[in-house]
């Protein structure tokens, strides 16, 4: 079935998804070096020239559509509630941020990195005890922690995620208020907020639902609070391949392109006072390299295709911001104080 798969998937999705398929159904847990080098390597023209123009243009916009078609929420469980221990063994010990870290040096351990974006993004945020303050998207509640270091309150803190096992693990190991909800649906009050942020979620709300998702977060900031965002926006406007192959790993999920964001904070009203450009890949080699170092005990936890798609998914998102195609953005939006 795999080798039939293969011809069949690459000739309806383009080359890159049916590898990648292919590697992932592989009944052996994959050779992770080899891995690696297979998927970020420079493809020779004549396979470039393929992944870039199969499918047929006309046809791409379908068959992308019929993909979106599967469970966005869903599709964000799956990828979330696989099992905690084994994004324990990939992810710094500290905080368990699943999102992009900032190393200053090559001498920055994971831990150190992480430390580093959440200072980073607590300076955005300008936490004050006593402000009321919302994560969309929150985790294993890493910046939840962070904040709570800072303002020693956590009353007012919330968090918002699509995962069971992460309101669970926040339950037990951080006590904060977190609830299983749908960010984008959910109902919010008028001015309910100081502060709201989302560090690496914002990739998961649709084209479509930007602008009014905006609108809905910007009659929930308090005059004068403002929104803090941290995502990777798509450059130039979607390429097939990556956002074909961004469905084996959030099937439903797709980002939006720079200006689409732009133009959608500024329609609701927010000032844009900060943007930064960061690089995802020292991350990315990171959780790989802790993946494989733990391969017998990750083979415990999860099933060997369960494995076999994170050890893909790191090389491939490497592949997806080295080659300019993503590009990690953080965002202060202030909401004006009339
Ligand atoms: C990449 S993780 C980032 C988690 C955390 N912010 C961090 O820095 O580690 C994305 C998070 O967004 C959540 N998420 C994605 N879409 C969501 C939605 N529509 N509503 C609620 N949570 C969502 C997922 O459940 C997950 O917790």
């Amino acid at each position: 079935m795999r080798p039939l798969l293969l011809p069949l998937e690459s000739l309806v999705y383009g080359p890159s998804y049916g590898w990648l398929q292919y590697l992932i159904r592989s009944p052996q847990p994959l050779d992770a070096e080899a891995t690696w080098q297979d998927i970020t390597r420079s493809l020779p023209p004549v396979v470039d020239w393929v992944r870039n123009n199969w499918p047929l243009r006309p046809l791409r916009p379908l068959l992308l559509t019929a993909k979106m078609k599967q469970d966005h929420v869903l599709g964000i469980a799956e990828h979330y509630d696989v099992s905690n221990d084994f994004y324990e063994l990939f992810l710094d010990k500290k905080y368990m941020f699943y999102t992009c870290a900032d190393f200053h040096n090559e001498n920055d351990t994971l831990d150190q990195a992480q430390q580093n974006k959440a200072d980073f993004i607590l300076n955005l945020l300008d936490a004050k005890p006593g402000q009321k303050i919302l994560e969309l998207g929150c985790g294993w509640g890493p910046m939840l922690k962070r904040i709570y270091e800072h303002t020693g309150d956590k009353e007012n803190l919330y968090g918002l995620t699509l995962s069971k096992e992460q309101v669970a693990y926040n339950q037990q190991h951080n006590g904060f208020n977190v609830e299983f909800d749908d960010f984008i649906t959910r109902d919010y009050e008028d001015e309910s907020f100081d502060s709201i942020y989302s560090i690496g979620a914002w990739e998961h709300v649709r084209p479509k639902e930007i602008a009014p998702l905006s609108k809905k977060l910007f009659r929930a900031i308090k005059p004068g609070g403002r929104l803090v965002q941290h995502y990777f926006c798509r450059v130039p406007d979607p390429l097939f391949a990556s956002a074909v192959c961004s469905q084996i790993y959030f099937p439903g999920s797709i980002g939006s392109p720079y200006r689409a964001h732009i133009k959608a904070y500024e329609g609701a009203g927010f000032r844009i006072t900060h943007r930064s450009i960061h690089d995802y890949r020292p991350t990315l080699r990171a959780w790989f390299d802790n993946l494989a170092a733990n391969r017998d005990r990750a083979l415990e936890l999860v099933d060997v295709q369960t494995y076999n798609r994170f050890l893909t998914f790191f090389p491939a998102s490497w592949s997806f911001f080295d080659q300019g195609y993503g590009m990690l953005v953080r965002w202060v939006l202030q909401k004006p104080m009339e």
